[in-house]
């Protein structure tokens, strides 16, 4: 689906139009994948809209920077109300938010020395990312996530997502929804833009963040949610055969949102369709996210747009 527009971009501390937010092709970025970024989910609420988990992303967007040595010159209560105030400024909710840090035009040496730290934000309407009903059907990708010490997994780093973006063409065209993608070792690592969570025997289970995963905002948010429902969470290295003997499979993140997977690689997960902790997980995750249930957690930031209707249902 084409971006739809609006009206601002949040550019180092300013309000600019949506259509003077550019960059020149000899900025670092374009030519080494030199960006760090943001997926965040504003919701509709009851009375007007929530940014979820806000601080999450905008301090994760902070450590991304760290691992490159970018320095941002913004402090996170900053960036946070530079979030706020571009939502505010467009009129648009519920949206997704697309904070990004580049560097700029300056020096065309792979040393980023010389060449500048821009801050921008903007934010857009996006429904569902992955396809609903009874669940996705998607692959084991026969590409590895990337060795450790290598890319860092922990820095949701644009370079990244060139790896996810060979994960992804190949499911797309092998005909499925998605591709989970192992890590080196050949154990499950993650799909090319969310976690992976298995359910056995009543058991939680996802990969633990060394198995070159992101450290997912969503996947925190279940891992709570899980606990406080009571169930049993492990997180564990998994052998990609257990996906095929699971009894659920779901994606998280914050465009997938809870998402079950109906099959891998052609086999059926459990019945076929969203079994009973899926389906409870995802119930209290969009119940919060909504704002139909309490935000026990503490997890909305409200933002002064009324909502027509919620992203999801
Ligand atoms: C590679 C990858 N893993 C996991 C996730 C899920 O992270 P989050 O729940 O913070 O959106 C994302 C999305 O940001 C991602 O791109």
């Amino acid at each position: 689906m084409p971006i739809q527009t609006t009206s601002k971009i949040w550019h180092n501390g300013n309000l600019i139009p949506w259509e003077d937010a550019n960059i020149h092709v000899m900025s670092h970025v374009i030519h080494y994948g030199s960006s760090v970024f943001e997926g965040i989910r504003c919701y509709g609420q009851p009375s007007g809209s929530a940014v979820f988990r806000l601080p999450e992303h905008m301090q994760r967007l902070l450590d991304s920077a760290k691992i490159y040595r970018m320095h941002i010159p913004f402090t996170l209560e900053e960036l946070c109300a530079g979030v706020v105030d571009t939502i505010e400024a467009n009129g648009v909710a519920p949206c997704y938010i697309r904070p990004i840090v580049l560097r700029g035009y300056g020096e065309i040496g792979v040393s980023p020395k010389g060449s500048p730290i821009e801050v921008y934000i903007a934010n857009f309407p996006w429904g569902k990312y992955m396809p609903g009903g009874d669940g996705a059907d998607v692959c084991i990708s026969s590409w590895n996530r990337m060795a450790p010490n290598t890319l860092p997994a922990l820095a949701k780093a644009g370079a990244n997502y060139m790896n996810s973006q060979l994960i992804r063409m190949e499911a797309d065209q092998n005909g499925y929804a998605e591709g989970i993608a192992l890590d080196v070792n050949g154990l499950v690592s993650e799909g090319s833009g969310e976690n992976i969570f298995v359910v056995r025997n009543g058991v939680l289970y996802t990969p633990p963040l060394a198995n070159s995963a992101l450290s997912g905002i969503t996947r925190d948010s279940v891992l709570t949610l899980a606990r406080h429902l009571g169930f049993t969470v492990i997180e564990q290295a998994l052998p990609r055969e257990l996906l095929y003997i699971a009894d659920e499979v779901f994606f998280t993140g914050t465009a997938a949102e809870v998402s079950p997977i109906r099959s891998i690689d052609r086999i059926v997960i459990g019945e076929g369709k969203p079994g009973d902790v899926t389906r409870k997980i995802a119930d209290e995750f969009f119940g919060i996210a909504n704002g139909l249930k309490p935000d026990r957690f503490g997890w909305l930031t409200p933002v002064k747009v009324s909502a027509a209707e919620p992203v999801t249902v």
